[in-house]
């Protein structure tokens, strides 16, 4: 048996064939456009997604007994509002994750409607990116656009939706909308009524292992793929990582290194922290999770290397770097704003530090660091409430680079497992896809027999002492400069 997992990123989709024992067959992937039309904004377009969805498919299985296809799932980027009408077109480009245009609409539900009864609603407050304050920015500044919504989807419901007709969406990505009451795995009245939408135009909740429905009959002709294919609810690209890593259960923890940087930790329970710096979401695996998002992470170091270096190498922009814990260049990763734990839309990246002495790798090996700090930030929080987290797993493209695992496993104070395959969301997608399917009893069982951990990165308590002083200069600088944003 196969199972394919779609992993809807923000740069690209990437795609992952795996059988039932949990070997990965193929991997490719697409990229597509991101529009930044104003500063701060983020969108992209649906049909993108699925014009390279639809060829990352046929790529993926040129070469493979097709028959023996049973099941597709997803992790997707998460937040995006993707609204359809009644002839199910597109109305606008999707407004993203990283889109900090929502500040007023932000505030509005932050301080209006408070922060006390978002929390009492979903279990979560208000942040620039999430779905519901741009359901309200569509309804102030483009009414019109505003009445003609039929459908309200996150980004791989769309793909869902085009691949099987059925409207639906999984617990894990419904949480970061703000219109689910994440506690009970259901939609929030309250918050509907607060932004003006009808449960009509939401669609069916599912478990992210259920499946919704089968391929349609065209889709699968084109594709050359059995009818019979189950389409699988999928998750959250976040809570699809931690299927990929094993993050299940209680009390694991697992750090994406992707275009935006997160912190994941699985609980058995639900729970909130009392500022909710973290967001409280329902996980993957049936369960719960905490997690802090920074909206930049290996995308800082992508700006540097290919906005300002101007180079591709990013390898060997990283090997001339020795001096680990005496850096005195120090960057925050702020490049479209901070959601966890600052909730500022409207901060921005700085370098500060330098001397005549500071060199090229300094630089580097400054962002490399600010991102890590980020990271440590949304760690505090979950210890500030108790939380022990003393390992963790972790994925993204950042994680391929030794130096940045070693970096974080210091800055963080953290045994670093690296596990097999590093495809987070879209390992996952399989994996999940795998369990709707009945190939596997549970996502814990499926985890427990696929994910392997290959190597640890250890900490250092040398450089982690060193670090420890670092990250408290660290901790300084946002405060001092954010009334400059
Ligand atoms: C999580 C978040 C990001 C996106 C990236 O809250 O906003 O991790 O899901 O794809």
């Amino acid at each position: 048996m196969l199972y394919i997992g779609v992993d809807l990123g923000t740069s690209s989709v990437k795609l992952l064939l795996m059988n039932g024992e949990g070997k990965i067959q193929n991997i490719v992937s697409r990229e597509y456009p991101i529009f930044f039309k104003q500063t701060g904004w983020s969108e992209q377009n649906p049909e993108d997604w699925f014009r390279e969805t639809m060829g990352g498919l046929k790529d993926l299985t040129k070469n493979v007994d097709k028959s023996q296809i049973k099941g597709i799932s997803f992790g997707g980027q998460m937040h995006g509002l993707v609204v359809l009408d009644y002839e199910d077109h597109i109305i606008r480009p999707a407004i993203l994750w990283n889109d900090g245009r929502t500040g007023k609409e932000t505030k509005y539900l932050n301080e209006y409607i408070g922060k006390n009864k978002l929390s009492e609603y979903t279990a979560n407050i208000a942040f620039a990116g999430f779905t519901a304050p741009k359901i309200l920015w569509m309804r102030e500044n483009e009414p019109e656009n505003f009445k003609k919504i039929e459908k309200i989807m996150l980004p791989k419901d769309y793909i869902a939706y085009k691949l099987s007709g059925t409207f639906c969406t999984d617990v894990s990505d419904a949480s970061g909308t703000l219109l689910m009451d994440v506690k009970n795995r259901c939609w929030s009245e309250e918050m509907l009524s607060i932004c003006h939408i009808t449960r009509t135009q939401l669609p069916d909740l599912y478990e992210s292992y259920e499946i919704v429905g089968n391929l349609k009959a065209e889709i699968a002709e084109e594709l050359g793929f059995p009818c019979e294919v189950k389409i699988i609810a999928g998750a959250g690209d976040n809570a699809a990582a931690a299927v990929g890593t094993g993050t299940v259960g209680d009390g694991n923890c697992n750090i994406s290194l992707g275009t935006s940087g997160t912190i994941f930790i699985s609980n058995s329970k639900f729970g909130v922290d009392k500022n909710n710096a973290l967001h409280s979401f329902a996980h993957a695996d049936g369960y719960y999770h905490l997690m802090g998002c920074m909206l930049s992470a290996a995308s800082c170091n992508k700006w540097w290397n290919e906005e300002i270096l101007k180079t591709s190498d990013f390898k060997a922009e990283q090997e001339g770097i020795k001096k680990l814990g005496e850096n005195t260049v120090f960057y925050l990763p702020y490049l479209m704003g901070e959601r966890s734990p600052h909730n500022n839309p409207d901060a921005r990246a700085l370098f500060i530090g330098m001397s005549m002495n500071t060199s090229r790798e300094d630089m580097t090996q400054a962002v490399l660091e600010g991102v890590a700090f980020g990271l440590r930030d949304s760690l505090e929080v979950a210890r500030s409430i108790g939380i022990k987290i003393d390992r963790t797993k972790i994925c993204g493209g950042g994680a391929k680079s030794p130096l940045w695992k070693k970096i974080i496993a210091n800055v963080m104070n953290l045994e670093v497992d690296v596990i097999e395959s590093e495809e987070g969301p879209a390992f996952g997608g399989a994996i999940l896809a795998a369990v709707g399917c009945g190939e596997y009893n549970s996502v814990q069982e499926a985890t427990d027999h696929i994910v392997k951990v290959i190597d640890t990165v250890e900490s250092d308590p040398e450089l982690v002492r060193k670090y420890e002083k670092k990250y408290r200069q660290f901790t300084k600088i946002y405060p001092a400069v954010k009334t400059l944003f």
